[in-house]
């Protein structure tokens, strides 16, 4: 069957957060201490004791917000170790990961970095070992005047103006402490932070993948007091091998669809519990391709997982009325979207990816018809569905003059022809950039960038497009 793709740019979705292209790093492996901020000692070209060629790279992904400082070693970190002079402050034991913490890196230093990269910051606190008080006094340590109590201890550490944090997270994977708990906990927080800065925005905890009784019990207790919920959702399927029979490529695949369907369904639920709070959120602040648990959590992410990923932004886009935020987990190394060694920062091809996407793709989604031919993923994973090779979402400037149409094949081994119509045209030339590699599993390195982005200036808008096999071709104008 012959692909076909309609966009329909006088049919409005509704307004994509740019929120939704976030991303997180944690004090976990070589993700803040050895990633952003080198070793002492090492030799490496730094701005503000941040590695240049991290920052250069970070930049290139237009980032609208980074979450920090966890992740589960926030459940256990007390913010005030890390303000003041560095000289001064306390060497802890990190329980969660069983490490040092020197706690180099606190407040000021991320706010730098985000400032330094032209993120918004999203912070969580520790809602497991800390204490309302304690997160409303980081509240008033961000936010409030330099003549108030909080205000003036960040001033006295160098920082007179408020950083301004807007966004904090209520807690992080508390699935353990049950729903319940979790929801009357993420109360008290709530009220006390908002005490000391009522125009913040909090977020609760939600479910580990998709666990409906965990998101209503979460939104029948707190659904009044939350501007977004947050379930996690780590996904991938680890075999690799070139020579392995196709479902075990499309079982990666599929990880894009497990993945959105999580979004998906907490997205629904809000509209189901609370309709009279459209403004209210999902934002899915863990998430991604999780296939190793070597030390480190270090992941070579390759071309299939850069497919992956584009796809999931896609359905975040379709699912723009309530889907907020998201940020991958996470930015540097573990887990990383970008991979550092001792003299090299380099992209994997998540990261152009994101930067594709946060630097091309508009603000308001429209609807967008897709008829292709599926893959079957078969006894590989037997929950997924038959999906279609070819998977798109497109947006627009407000005043329609400005078009995206992202477009990832998905099929392992063909280029797939495609009839595009896009209506109304917006005028002008379109470029198609190809993200592609000579092999479904190819990688980027240190010393090689195997994954690359052809740009094609096309006039107007494609009629047919050929796609070619394990791309994304992102089109814009
Ligand atoms: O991203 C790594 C870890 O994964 C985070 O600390 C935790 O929240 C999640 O389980």
């Amino acid at each position: 069957m012959p692909a076909t793709i309609r966009v329909h740019l006088d049919q409005p979705i509704g307004e994509v957060s740019r929120n939704i292209y976030g991303h997180f790093i944690e004090h976990l492996g070589a993700c803040v201490y050895g990633g952003i901020w080198p070793q002492p000692g090492l030799k490496i070209a730094q701005v503000r004791g941040m590695r240049a060629d991290v920052l250069e790279l970070v930049k290139g992904l237009n980032p609208p917000n980074i979450r920090w400082p966890g992740g589960c070693f926030s459940e256990y970190y007390h913010w005030e170790d890390g303000v003041g002079p560095v000289a001064d402050r306390p060497w802890r034991f990190d329980w969660m990961w069983k490490k040092p913490e020197p706690n180099v890196v606190g407040t000021h230093e991320f706010m730098d970095f985000c400032r330094e990269v032209g993120a918004e910051p999203v912070v969580a606190v520790n809602v497991r070992t800390g204490s309302p008080e304690e997160a409303a006094n980081w509240v008033g340590y961000c936010n409030a005047a330099a003549g108030d109590t909080q205000g003036k201890r960040r001033a006295r550490n160098g920082h007179a103006e408020p950083f301004g944090v807007k966004f904090w997270d209520i807690g992080n994977e508390s699935w353990d402490l049950g729903a319940e708990f979790s929801a009357r906990r993420f109360i008290e927080f709530n009220d006390a932070m908002k005490a000391a800065d009522p125009n913040i925005k909090t977020v609760a905890v939600g479910s580990s993948g998709w666990d409906e009784n965990w998101n209503r019990t979460m939104l029948e207790i707190a659904g009044d007091k939350l501007d977004f919920i947050a379930p996690h959702h780590y996904d991938g399927w680890g075999e690799r091998d070139p020579a392995a029979p196709p479902e075990q490529y499309y079982a990666n695949m599929a990880s894009a669809w497990r993945i959105a369907e999580t979004a998906r369904r907490t997205c629904e639920l809000l509209d189901e519990m609370l309709p009279q709070r459209p403004q209210v959120g999902v934002s899915m602040d863990e998430w991604g391709i999780w296939v190793h648990h070597q030390q480190g959590l270090q992941h070579g992410y390759d071309l299939s997982d850069g497919l992956v990923a584009a796809s999931v932004l896609n359905a975040f886009q379709r699912l723009c009325r309530r889907m907020k935020m998201a940020n991958w987990a996470q930015l540097v190394n573990v887990l990383g979207v970008i991979n550092t060694d001792e003299t090299r920062a380099w992209e994997t091809p998540i990261a152009t990816v994101f930067g594709l996407y946060s630097n091309l793709c508009r603000e308001v989604a429209v609807a967008c018809e897709v008829e292709s031919d599926r893959f079957t993923v078969g006894s590989v994973r037997p929950d997924i569905p038959d999906l279609p090779y070819l998977d798109a979402s497109a947006t627009r400037s407000p005043k329609g003059d400005h078009a995206a149409l992202c477009v990832v094949n998905r099929h392992r081994d063909a280029e797939v022809a495609c009839r595009l119509s896009i209506t109304p045209a917006p005028a002008g030339e379109c470029i198609a950039r190809e993200m592609d590699a000579d092999h479904w599993f190819a990688k980027n390195g240190p010393r090689e960038q195997r994954v690359t982005v052809k740009e094609k200036t096309l006039g107007g808008w494609p009629e047919e497009y050929r796609f070619p096999a394990h791309s994304l071709t992102l089109f814009s104008c």
